[in-house]
């Protein structure tokens, strides 16, 4: 039989379970501009209709291919440091048809956020800090021998990235800059900071861009620690507006058209996987931790 003092233990264990927060869960604390994060009941063919997607559904793509033929939902993962219990990751893939238009040097797929003007986003005005976390699938490893944009800031006129997160070996600079670590280049490509690729666990950054102060600020962490802050405050022309990209932009090798020509493998089954997009307000001086 419950005795009254019984009972009243049992509430006050339950209670306190609920009281312990997800470990996943970390809050977003700044104004949102853009959430790309991805609603743990969203369905793959979501990704095809402006009606139902966050992003962008007929670019930066190969045209045979449709977003939900892209994207994959990695299974058991839990998600990243800002997904909590309500989203899950998303991978972005690509195959031998991600050639989008005629650029047949590149095997690309990239999402837009959908309200990600290229002239007049309100992304790319004040100060915003793009979030995003990666997280690698060993059964569709990237080749590092090539050099791939992951999430990048593209100008309006597609003449500069006003930032390059990046891995693989980047053509120009293969003495200087090791493979297998994700980098941070600025507009004129100099590195501006880098960590090892890891391969299980979660790499979680945020990058503040002031469009009025022409400078820019990193934040890492690895698994679901808190973010800190990895750089000075680092000088950089966020010039040009356009738009953010995040996915996989892969260059052939053996070429100086990268655009147009070089050596690509065929059979490719590659993927990077995504948690914790979203674009927020850091106006104000906040950055979510
Ligand atoms: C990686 O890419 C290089 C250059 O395209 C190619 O020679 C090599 O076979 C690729 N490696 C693997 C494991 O696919």
């Amino acid at each position: 039989m419950l005795t009254p003092t019984i009972l009243t233990l049992l509430f006050t264990l339950a209670s306190t379970a609920l009281a312990v927060p997800h470990p996943h869960a970390a809050l977003i604390k700044c104004p949102l501009i853009f959430d790309g994060r991805i609603k743990t009941r969203t369905q793959l063919t979501d990704f095809d209709s402006s009606a139902t997607s966050l992003f962008n559904p007929d670019n930066v793509k190969g045209s045979s291919l449709k977003w939900s033929q892209i994207i994959q939902f990695p299974e058991r993962d839990k998600g990243s440091r800002f997904d909590g219990c309500s989203h899950k990751p998303l991978e972005v893939t690509i195959a031998d048809a991600s050639v989008f238009k005629t650029q047949c040097g590149f095997r690309r797929a990239g999402l837009i956020f959908s309200g990600d003007k290229n002239i007049g986003s309100p992304a790319s005005r004040g100060v915003k800090t793009l979030h995003f976390s990666v997280r690698e699938d060993e059964a569709r490893g990237l080749n590092l021998t090539h050099e791939y944009l992951n999430v990048w800031h593209e100008t309006s006129d597609w003449s500069a990235n006003q930032f390059s997160f990046q891995t693989g070996t980047i053509i120009g600079q293969e003495g200087s800059l090791a493979k297998n670590t994700f980098k941070i280049l600025s507009r004129d490509n100099k590195l501006i900071w880098s960590t090892p690729v890891e391969k299980k666990e979660w790499q979680n950054f945020a990058i503040t861009l002031d469009f009025d102060k022409n400078t820019l600020n990193l934040y890492y962490s690895k698994g679901h620690e808190p973010l800190r802050s990895v750089t000075q405050t680092v000088p950089n022309n966020n010039a040009g507006e356009g738009q953010y990209q995040i996915g996989i932009l892969k260059k052939p090798t053996g070429t100086d058209d990268v655009v147009n020509s070089g050596y690509q493998e065929s059979g490719i089954d590659e993927g990077q996987i995504y948690g914790g997009i979203f674009i927020e307000d850091s106006a104000s001086g906040c950055v979510s931790l």
